[in-house]
Order: C-alpha cells, then structure tokens, then sequence
C-alpha cells in the first residue's frame, strides 16, 4: 500500500485572469499573476492510496463519495499524470493499482474564495507525490482542473503565462518569488455578508470572451505593461506600486464583466463601499497602504503589509462596526490588535458616520505562503484499510 497525503491553498489575483482563448484545454486569453496564501489559515487536504487489492476508484469530497469519472477535469488531471509516470518511473506496477482519494477543504464556501483552485491544485500535487513525481512540471496538468489551480501549485508570487502554442504546452505557471522574499506581505478576507448566486467563471468568462469589445483592448494593451510593472514592484517589494496595479487591475476586470452583454455584475454596494473606504484611507496615508482586489463576488481581498495591519482593522471597525460576531469569531486566522479610534482620529479621517453596519460576516487574516507541502502520514484523511476517516452520514 503507497499512501500520499498533501495540503495546498487558494491563490488570490492581482492581474486576473478572464477568459479562454481555448475552453477545453483552459487556455487563457491573458497572462495572470497571484499570491498563494499560506496553508496555515486556509488550504485544501488530499489523502491518495494505491493498493494492488483495491478493485476500483474512489473518491470522497468533504465526506461524501463522488464519481471520478464522471468529472472530465479530474480525469484529464489522472490521466495526464499517469502519462507522465509511465516515461519517468522504472518500476510502473503502481500504475496498475486502484486510486482511493479523499479530499476536505478547511475553508468555508461563503468565504467565495476559488476552493477549486485549492482543491485542484493539492489534488494535482499529491498524486504526484504519491507516484514520485513533485518536482515535475505540475501546473499545466493543474491547469486543466481549473485555470487558476495553476497557480497554487507554487507559493509566494506566481505568473501564469497564457502562452501561445494551440496544444497549451507552454501554458504554464512560473514563480516570480517565493514568500520568503516579501514575508511582510498580509491579505484580509472580508466575507461580505450577501450571498446571491453569482454567474460561474466558465459562463462568465465565455460571454466576456464573445462579447466584451474592451477584452482584446485589455489583453493587448493593459495587461502586458501590468505584468510588466508589478514584477518589478514585487522583485523590489514596492508596496504603492504593487497596490495601485492590484486595484486598478480588479477594477478594470469589473469593468470587462460590465462591458459584457449583458453585463454581470460580482461587487455589490458593500464591495464599492469597501472600495471607497480604502481610497480614503490611502489618501490619509498619503500613498498606497492597502489594496483591495475583489474577484467573481462582493468579498474584498485587500493586500497590506503585516505593519498596517492593526492600524488598517481599527479603522474598519470603526467605519464598518460589526456588533452581531464576537471578536473570536469576527476575526479569524492570525490575531490582530484592534484598538478603538479617538474622536479626533474619526474628525481627520474625514468620514464622520458608519459606512456601512455588520457589511462583514467575519474577516480571515492571513498572509502569502510557501505553497504545497506534503504532510507525515499520521496526518492521512484515509483509514490503513484505505477508507475515508470522516464520512458524513
Ligand atoms: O480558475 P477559475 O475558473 O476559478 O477563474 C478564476 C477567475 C478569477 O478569480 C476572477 C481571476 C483569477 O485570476 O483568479
């Protein structure tokens, strides 16, 4: 019996990516660049076994068994990888066995955060631990799960770069520079409280893709010089510059999604509020402290250094006050030392009443990772005998 257990986390955008220049293979219109967040407040578990008595596939999702080969991108992902272990491995036997694979994700949904991207890219990785294979290109099999799982498959900063060849063979994720590099850099997660199903990034980005005349303007004009620009900030870790692209980038996305006909619309009035909330705050600063990045939802990433952090959260709460959530839950992840504003500090700031009343369900702090890692065995979501440890009944 081989067992492999792994965890991954989401990624979050800050040049996005929005539409396919090929739906099958998910092939970008436009290079995208993220930061993975660390596995430690958010991250995607997969156990995987391979045992010569197992007689069939199996796979359980948060408890519950689903069928593998009904899903065409987990298929495409196994198999993929099985091709790629038949011209490496020299003792091939494994690949005759029977996979069972279990997979949880610690993160809620209402969170809106892309839990496939996660999901996808531990799954992505830990099959390639179990055969051996971590240290092969891994992000375009990731890829075809979901785009963005691409890019979780490094920590710290990450491009993906769309490529052009029509089999997607040089659709791949690179990694600008792992967390090491900028380890000041925190994200906030605002789940915003409204949770009105919104349109799924594969109808989205097709509409967009069909319709939108600002796309090509975007992906031929914009994107290129972000790219270009907020490399260069995160190589010199300039947080103005890296924030200003972040928000200009998201709000130019929002912009591609109201261009589409008929248009969709992810912000809500919370989100702009968000928004405003932020500009002002920067203005105070006097240069850019903190930047949101909302992608297809109203939940607010905002990207900040770990030395605006406290600062940052005791002007939210003063401007968007929460009094249903204790302070245990309302604030999640690593601990933040929130202090009350004075009345001179609420006279300077400009905006004198609340913005906005219980906007956020709660807030998950916490910073860019250091990407996939393989976890002891003791750690496995799978039973010796190859079952699920945690079913849901
Ligand atoms: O990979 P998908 O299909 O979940 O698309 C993700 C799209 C955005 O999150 C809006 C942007 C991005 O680059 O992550």
């Amino acid at each position: 019996m081989l067992t492999a257990t792994c965890k991954a986390a989401p990624n979050i955008a800050v040049v996005k990516y929005w539409g396919k220049r090929d739906e099958q293979l998910i092939l970008p219109v436009n290079d995208s660049i993220s930061g993975t967040l660390s596995t430690d407040e958010l991250s995607a578990k997969t156990s995987i076994t391979a045992d010569p008595t197992f007689t069939e596939d199996k796979m359980w999702l948060n408890g519950t068994e689903v069928t593998i080969w009904d899903n065409d991108r987990l298929k495409n992902c196994i198999e993929y990888l099985k091709k790629i272990a038949q011209e490496k491995l020299a003792d091939k036997s494994i690949l005759n066995y029977k996979l069972h694979i279990c997979s949880e994700n610690d993160f809620p949904t209402a969170a809106g955060l892309a839990s496939s991207a996660a999901g996808y890219a531990c799954f992505v990785y830990t099959l390639a631990t179990l055969y051996g294979l971590e240290n092969e290109e891994l992000t375009g099999i990731a890829r075809l799960g979901s785009g963005s799982a691409c890019r979780s498959i490094y920590g710290g900063f990450v491009q993906w770069k769309s490529g052009e060849l029509a089999d997607g063979s040089d659709s791949i994720a690179v990694q600008i520079a792992p967390a090491s590099h900028w380890p000041e850099m925190h994200v906030l997660i605002l789940v915003v409280s409204d949770e009105r199903k919104k349109v799924g990034s594969t109808v989205g980005m097709r509409l967009a893709t069909e319709t939108s005349e600002l796309l090509n303007y975007r992906r031929n004009h914009c994107v290129p010089k972000h790219v270009e620009e907020i490399t260069r900030a995160i190589l010199n870790r300039d947080f103005p510059t890296f924030g200003e692209i972040t928000m200009r980038e998201s709000n130019q996305f929002h912009a591609i999604c109201l261009d589409t006909y008929p248009p969709m619309i992810y912000m809500n009035d919370q989100s702009h509020c968000v928004s405003h909330f932020i500009h002002k705050y920067n203005e105070k600063a006097g240069e850019v402290k903190a930047a949101y990045t909302f992608d297809a939802g109203a939940n607010a990433c905002v990207y900040l250094l770990e030395s605006e952090v406290a600062k940052f959260v005791s002007y939210l709460n003063a401007y968007f006050p929460n009094n249903i959530a204790t302070n245990d839950e309302y604030i999640r992840g690593i601990p933040v030392q929130v202090n009350s504003l004075n009345e001179s500090e609420i006279q300077s700031f400009g905006v004198v009443a609340p913005l906005a009343k219980n906007a956020f369900k709660y807030i998950i702090h916490t910073k860019v990772g250091e990407g996939p890692q393989r976890l002891d065995d003791s750690e496995s979501l799978l039973t010796s005998d190859g079952n699920p440890k945690n079913l849901k009944s």
